[in-house]
C-alpha cells in the first residue's frame, strides 16, 4: 500500500528550521521560524511559566482524563483575555475548547465550519500563514485568496480587499488575522477593522480571527481591538488563539477555539457539534500548558510577571525594527526599509529577490522564508553587523 505514495517536499518553514540547526557556520542567523528569541538567540522558558509549573508540579492531583473542552478555566480565562468584559460573554454567547496550539484549533474550526456548510469555501489573505491553505484543503474545504499586502508600496491593498471581500457568498467564511500578520506584519488600523466589520454584517458572510500573536503588536487590548469591535458588530465570530508565542509554550501546544454564537441556545447547539469535533479528531486536548496559562491568569503576581516578560519580548522586537532601518540607511543601502517599523509583531517581507534570499543563505548562512519573510527577533545586537554588511552586499 505505501508503495503508491510519492513523497513530497519539506515545509517551507519547518524545513528551513532543520537546515539552519544542521549548519555549522558559527556566525549563522536564523530569521525563518516564528519563535522570540533573546539577545543570546535563545528561546527561554518565561519565568511566570516556570513558578506556574513549580506550583503544578507540587498541586497536581490526578492524570485522569481532562474532558473533551480541555480545562475549564482555561477556557474561561481565555476568553477574557481575547473579549475583555465583552457583551457576548455577559450575553452567555461564548462556548470555547482548548485545543492543542493554534494549529489545532484551526483544524477544529475548518471540522467545525465543514459542519455548517459543507461547500464553505474560506478566504485568506495574499499572503497568509503558508499552513493556512493547505490546513483547510486537508479539511476538505475550498479556499480562496483577498488582496491583502501591497509587496510594491509596502502597504495594505485595503480597498481591493474590501472590493473583493463584496463579492464572498453569505455561507462562505472570511478569515483575518487579528494583529501581526503573518507574514508581512502589516496589520489593519481602528477605521479599517471598522469598516470590514460592517462589511461583514452587510454581506452576511462568517469571520475566523486568527490570533495567534496577542501581545506581540501593540499591547494586549490593542491587539484584540479589532476583534472585539468585529464581536460587537456581528453576531456569530469563530476565534482561534494560541500561547505558544504570548505565552512561549510553543511546544506545549496550547491554543483555544473559541466560537461565538447568536444567543445562549444556540452558543449550546455550537457547543454540542464544537466538542463533537474534537470527540473525531483527538479525543481530549493535553494538560500541561494549559494548566500553566490558567495558573499564571489566576494569580495576579504572575500574571503581572508575565506582562512584564510579554512587554521585554515586544520592546526587543521593536527596538530592533527601529535598528534594522537605521543601520541599513547608515550602511549606505538605498531601498527605503522605514516601512519595518510601521509593521507589527514578529514579521516583515524585506522585499528580497530569490536569488538574494538564496545568497544570504549560502554565503552568510542567513535564514529566512522564500517570500523574505524575516523574524525580526532574530536579529539581535551581537550579529546586527555582520547582518548589515550581508544586506549590504547582496543589494548591491
Ligand atoms: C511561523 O509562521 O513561523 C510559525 O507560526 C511556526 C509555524 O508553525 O509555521
Amino acid at each position: 500500500m505505501f508503495s503508491a505514495l510519492k513523497p513530497l517536499p519539506t515545509d517551507p518553514i519547518l524545513g528551513l528550521m532543520a537546515a539552519f540547526k544542521q549548519d555549522t557556520n558559527p556566525n549563522k542567523i536564523d530569521l525563518g521560524v516564528g519563535v522570540y528569541k533573546d539577545e543570546q538567540g535563545n528561546t527561554p522558558v518565561l519565568r511566570a511559566v516556570k513558578k506556574a509549573e513549580a506550583f503544578r508540579l507540587e498541586n497536581e492531583t490526578t492524570k485522569s482524563y481532562i474532558g473533551l473542552a480541555g480545562n475549564l478555566d482555561f477556557c474561561q480565562k481565555m476568553e477574557s483575555l481575547l473579549l475583555g468584559e465583552h457583551k457576548a460573554l455577559l450575553a452567555n454567547r461564548v462556548r470555547t475548547a482548548q485545543t492543542p496550539g493554534g494549529t489545532g484549533s484551526l483544524r477544529v474550526a475548518a471540522e467545525f465550519i465543514k459542519r455548517c456548510n459543507t461547500n464553505a469555501t474560506v478566504w485568506v489573505t495574499t499572503p497568509t500563514w503558508a499552513n493556512h491553505i493547505s490546513l483547510f484543503e486537508a479539511a476538505g474545504l475550498g479556499v480562496k485568496e483577498y488582496p491583502y499586502y501591497d509587496y510594491e508600496n509596502k502597504d495594505l491593498l485595503f480597498n481591493e480587499m474590501i472590493d473583493t471581500l463584496k463579492s464572498v457568498s453569505k455561507g462562505d467564511v472570511v478569515l483575518i488575522h487579528a494583529c501581526c500578520h503573518n507574514p508581512s506584519g502589516m496589520d489593519l488600523n481602528a477605521e479599517q477593522w471598522e469598516v470590514f466589520a460592517e462589511l461583514a454584517k452587510d454581506v452576511g458572510f462568517t469571520v475566523l480571527v486568527d490570533i495567534a500573536y496577542q501581545g506581540f503588536g501593540t499591547s494586549l487590548d490593542a491587539d484584540a481591538a479589532g476583534l472585539r469591535l468585529l464581536a460587537d458588530t456581528v453576531d456569530e465570530l469563530i476565534i482561534c488563539s494560541s500561547c505558544s508565542k504570548n505565552f512561549g509554550l510553543y511546544r506545549e501546544r496550547v491554543g483555544a477555539c473559541s466560537i461565538i454564537s447568536e444567543n445562549a441556545a444556540t452558543a449550546d447547539v455550537s457547543n454540542s457539534v464544537l466538542l463533537s469535533v474534537v470527540r473525531s479528531i483527538y479525543s481530549m486536548p493535553p494538560a500541561h500548558g494549559a494548566d500553566i496559562v490558567a495558573t499564571i491568569l489566576g494569580s495576579n503576581e504572575l500574571t503581572q510577571e508575565w506582562h512584564q516578560e510579554l512587554d521585554e519580548m515586544r520592546g526587543r522586537i521593536n527596538e530592533f525594527r527601529g535598528l534594522i532601518k537605521t543601520r541599513l540607511a547608515e550602511a549606505g543601502v538605498e531601498q527605503d526599509f522605514s516601512f519595518i517599523e510601521r509593521q507589527h509583531g514578529m514579521f516583515s517581507f524585506l522585499g528580497l529577490n530569490k536569488e538574494q534570499i538564496e545568497r544570504l543563505k549560502t554565503e552568510y548562512a542567513i535564514y529566512m522564508v522564500g517570500s523574505s519573510r524575516v523574524n525580526v527577533a532574530g536579529i539581535s545586537h551581537g550579529n546586527m553587523d555582520y547582518f548589515v554588511n550581508a544586506m549590504v552586499n547582496v543589494l548591491k
